[in-house]
């Protein structure tokens, strides 16, 4: 496949060369068009090495080989990362002023653009603006990583690693027999970037904890990490977000308010709390307790040394917890709102595979969209890559995201919600 990894000038460009390897590796042929500014940052003869290719700097180079158009014309895929404030800018508003922007207006190929930058120019309307309109056009925009940036701060702008954006841009290519790729992290161009700016979104995140006496509680072995990365990208996509976090570590995204809550019953009263608060999605993405010990024991419970108890055991009852979701998705009006996701974390058995399994409980919890992935002890809790199934109650079809990082497994959910939210405001009053 003849790959354009475009780099613009940002101090992630080092990046940029992980991935070209990547894509090099895998027998791909790169052309590397840095910008100026790029080459500042990381100089021709690296990417010419790395490459095994000449670099295409300007459009003044090579003129009889018509660069500035050929470039783009005879790409598959066209990759730029990372993608600066400026590049957006100047991508979106079709500028042609290097060769790097003659060749994204040539290109007749998928291009994916992935953002770094620091967190202010990311959420600044002139980019959110930018972005939007990118994808509208079909671009694909990853969302960028939160993390430390170039100096001491810390938010959403990170370049997403490179391992991440390779496969979100292999996705976009089909495969000799005209399939996808499993992965479908891309953000599809018919979801407004704009969806979310302004709601109030709450997502649960982590695992409940019941306590049986001071010391002693049952658990899940849920990280969190799934709901704080629905958490950080929303409020990159400009969302209002309340993050009902059960016993998670993990440190509070940027731009996030935290509510921090223990036990099933907690966490039902935070989500309330905050629905009553006008929230138009609520994202039920931590794992509950169904059951409860009945008796919570003020002092701890003791083994019996009394003689022939030596071996004896208390039996704990356990009494039902509420089924959350389920008690929101009833409580609503004729409105619908607020729009609701669910989480089913799935193990396949006898009686069905985690698909099935996934659509019945889609349909006993009368949710918007469910979010099923697979679990078992080495999958999924705790990891940073997921495989997850979108199930949808207007469509049969389950969309299949990943392998692929929790952050991007995040933005392919918002995707679905934005489009949700979009078909709900095209239906009439009436209708
Ligand atoms: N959930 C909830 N309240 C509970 C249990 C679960 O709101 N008491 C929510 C979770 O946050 C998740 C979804 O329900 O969004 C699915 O949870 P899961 O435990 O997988 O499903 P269950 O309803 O417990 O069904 P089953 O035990 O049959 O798998």
């Amino acid at each position: 496949m003849r790959v354009v990894l475009g780099v613009s000038g940002g101090i992630a460009a080092y990046k940029a060369a992980l991935l070209l390897r990547l894509f090099t590796e895998a027998g791909h042929a790169v052309t590397v068009v840095p910008t100026d500014a790029a080459l500042r940052f990381v100089g021709e003869p690296t990417w010419a090495a790395l490459s095994g290719r000449p670099v295409a700097t300007d459009v003044w180079s090579a003129v009889h080989e018509v660069p500035h158009v050929r470039l783009g014309q005879e790409a598959d895929l066209v990759v730029v990362a990372p993608a600066t404030a400026d590049l957006l800018a100047r991508a979106a508003h079709g500028q042609a002023d290097d060769l790097l922007t003659n060749t994204l207006l040539t290109a007749r190929c998928p291009v994916l653009l992935a953002p770094a930058m620091h967190t202010e120019m990311w959420s600044h309307p002139a980019t959110t603006a930018n972005v939007a309109l990118l994808r509208e056009r079909g671009v694909s925009v990853l969302d960028p990583a939160a993390g430390r940036l170039t100096g001491a701060d810390t938010g959403p702008g990170r370049l997403p690693d490179p391992e991440e954006i390779f496969a979100a841009a292999l996705a976009l290519v089909p495969d000799a027999e005209g399939q996808h790729t499993a992965y479908d992290g891309g953000t599809p161009a018919e979801h407004g970037a704009q969806a979310l700016r302004g709601r109030h979104v709450v997502v649960s995140a982590g695992g409940t904890r019941e306590p049986l006496d001071p010391v002693r509680f049952l658990g899940n072995r849920s990280s969190g990490k799934q709901g704080y990365a629905l958490a950080q990208v929303a409020a990159s996509r400009g969302a209002r977000v309340t993050l009902v976090s059960a016993n998670s570590d993990l440190p509070v995204p940027p731009g996030v308010d935290v509510v921090e809550v223990e036990t099933a019953l907690e966490l039902q009263e935070a989500v309330l709390a905050a629905r009553a608060d006008a929230a138009e999605v609520i994202v039920m993405a931590a794992a509950v307790a169904d059951f409860r010990p009945r008796d919570y024991l003020d002092a701890k419970i003791k083994k019996s040394h009394a003689p022939g108890q030596e071996d004896s055991a208390p039996t704990i009852e356990l009494v039902r917890n509420p089924d959350i979701l389920a008690g929101l998705v009833a409580d609503r009006g004729a409105d619908q709102v607020p729009l609701i996701v669910g989480f089913a974390a799935e193990t396949g058995d006898e009686s069905g595979d985690v698909l099935s399994h996934a659509r019945d409980k889609l349909t006993r919890k009368g949710c918007d969209l469910l979010v099923a992935n697979e679990v078992g002890r080495d999958v999924t809790f705790g990891k940073d890559d997921t495989l997850v199934h979108l199930l949808r109650p207007d469509t049969d079809a389950a969309r299949t995201v990943g392998p692929a990082s929790k952050n991007l497994v995040a933005g392919a959910v918002w995707d679905e919600v934005a489009d949700l939210l979009h078909l709900r405001s095209a239906v009439p009053a009436d209708g």
